[in-house]
């Protein structure tokens, strides 16, 4: 176990990077996993969830080497390629692993098992496994199927017309990758914009991925999926912790190279600039499919604002960090329509309130929300991560603007999505330590 110990006073200024998108990476490997030739990925993230998949793609048969711990190749196996396991897969603690790899076994002619950690067993799997028995697939889970661990069995899939009740990327990925092996066409309708990495990526490895308004399509390639050369762009949900504390930390002027700026993703900048933040887009480009910029933060006053609809989508993971900088803003926040939320790592509405109020900030939970005043003073305190990496980093940029020392424990989870979280912020000036 580590914690983090922080104190504010220095500003954060120079340049910087954050490690490859998670959701990114994850699909690099599985996809590559089914398509034929190789993948080779680089900037991939190391960090736990994204050891998962390859642990678990491996498990089902595909070769991957590690050339570096950011660069790896993957050896397709095609389609039809992967192979019965003969272990229970483990997806530890990552939500994206356990769904889309759902989708992907439902129609394989074996059976496999799937589980992971304690907190994974915890996260809803209902929302999976209703529409792929919709689809035929033989799957049985814990407390009438809601809950890890997960049994498919081989079954012969027919396309389904699903129309998600939440926005979730992981259900629409799934629904669309067991979309491949199914006979007939597939048809996903989305309530919200949610990611949509896995139409772009599959897109590109040429499988018939068909994007119309709110509605996507998916069936069985008539060719086999092509390997592709993935260069995974920075996590902007990790560049989010490193934007908030670049806008509220007196005097404070950074940029991050190379993040991933993806209309379904840049909620969070949209928002930041609502309240009056100091951000620019540099040097766009584009990345294998993705669109990519360097992003330039400076200090600025903030004000607080509403946020709903279908905005929350893009910034589901980023709204525990948006919480610490509407701490600061002056006025009132309100983050309505995020109940998912409560489905995450923690329930986040909870656990993002429960460690805030230690440092003082005023912020009441709502049932599909919060409502923050500011600004406030936050008072340094003994916090806790509650397991979840991004509540850990949230904490730590709260840190920063605190009067007095701030100890985040139980922040070694930081590593599950940002390994080098820490040496990043210390680089660019933070007053933070990291002690066992
Ligand atoms: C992800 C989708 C989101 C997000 C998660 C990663 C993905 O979850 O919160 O961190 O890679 O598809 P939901 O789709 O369940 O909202």
């Amino acid at each position: 176990m580590t914690h983090i110990t922080t104190t504010s006073g220095n500003p954060l200024i120079g340049q910087c990077s954050v490690p490859g998108d998670k959701s990114i990476s994850h699909r690099a490997i599985m996809f590559g996993g089914i398509a034929e030739g190789k993948t080779t990925v680089r900037n991939f993230l190391d960090g736990h969830d994204c050891r998962a998949t390859v642990q678990v793609m491996r498990d089902l048969g595909v070769e991957i080497e590690v050339l570096t711990p950011t660069e790896l190749v993957v050896h397709g196996r095609g389609l039809d390629g992967l192979q019965e396991p003969n272990t229970v897969l483990d997806c530890a603690n990552s939500g994206t692993t356990i769904r889309l790899l759902t989708g992907l076994l439902a129609g394989q002619k074996f059976t496999s098992f799937l589980n992971g950690t304690a907190q994974i067993r915890r996260r809803p799997m209902g929302r999976i496994v209703q529409p792929l028995r919709g689809m035929g697939a033989d799957i049985l889970g814990r407390q009438n199927s809601n809950y890890a661990p997960l049994g498919i069995r081989p079954a012969r899939l027919h396309s389904v017309e699903y129309d998600m009740p939440v926005a979730s990327a992981q259900v629409k990925s799934c629904v669309l990758l067991a979309g491949l092996y199914a006979h007939g066409l597939t048809i996903v309708r989305e309530p919200g914009p949610a990611r949509d990495h896995t139409e772009r990526m599959l897109g590109a490895m040429g499988a018939p991925i068909e994007v119309i308004g709110n509605t996507v399509h998916s069936e069985r390639p008539s060719t086999p999926l092509k390997g592709l050369e993935v260069i995974v762009p920075g996590d902007l949900s990790s560049a989010a912790f490193l934007l908030v504390a670049g806008a509220i930390v007196p005097d404070s002027r950074l940029t991050i190279a190379g993040v991933g700026v993806n209309p379904t993703r840049t909620g969070i900048v949209d928002a930041l600039l609502e309240m009056g933040a100091n951000i620019q887009f540099l040097n766009e480009r584009d990345q294998a499919g993705e669109p990519v910029a360097d992003l330039d933060v400076r200090f600025s006053e903030l004000r607080g604002t509403t946020f709903a609809g279908q905005q929350i989508v893009t910034m589901i993971d980023e709204l525990m960090v948006l919480a610490v900088a509407a701490t600061q803003a002056k006025g009132r926040t309100v983050i309505r329509d995020a109940g998912e939320l409560k489905v995450k790592e923690t329930d986040r509405i909870a656990s993002t309130v429960t460690e805030l109020r230690k440092m003082g900030a005023r912020i009441e939970p709502t049932a599909d929300g919060f409502i923050i005043d500011g600004p406030t003073q936050l008072i340094g305190a003994p916090v806790e991560s509650q397991g979840d990496h991004r509540l850990a980093m949230a904490m730590t940029v709260a840190g920063l603007v605190a009067r007095g020392t701030t100890t985040v424990y139980g922040s070694e989870v930081t590593a599950d999505s940002f390994p080098g979280f820490e040496i990043t912020l210390q680089a660019l000036g933070g007053s933070l330590k990291v002690e066992e």
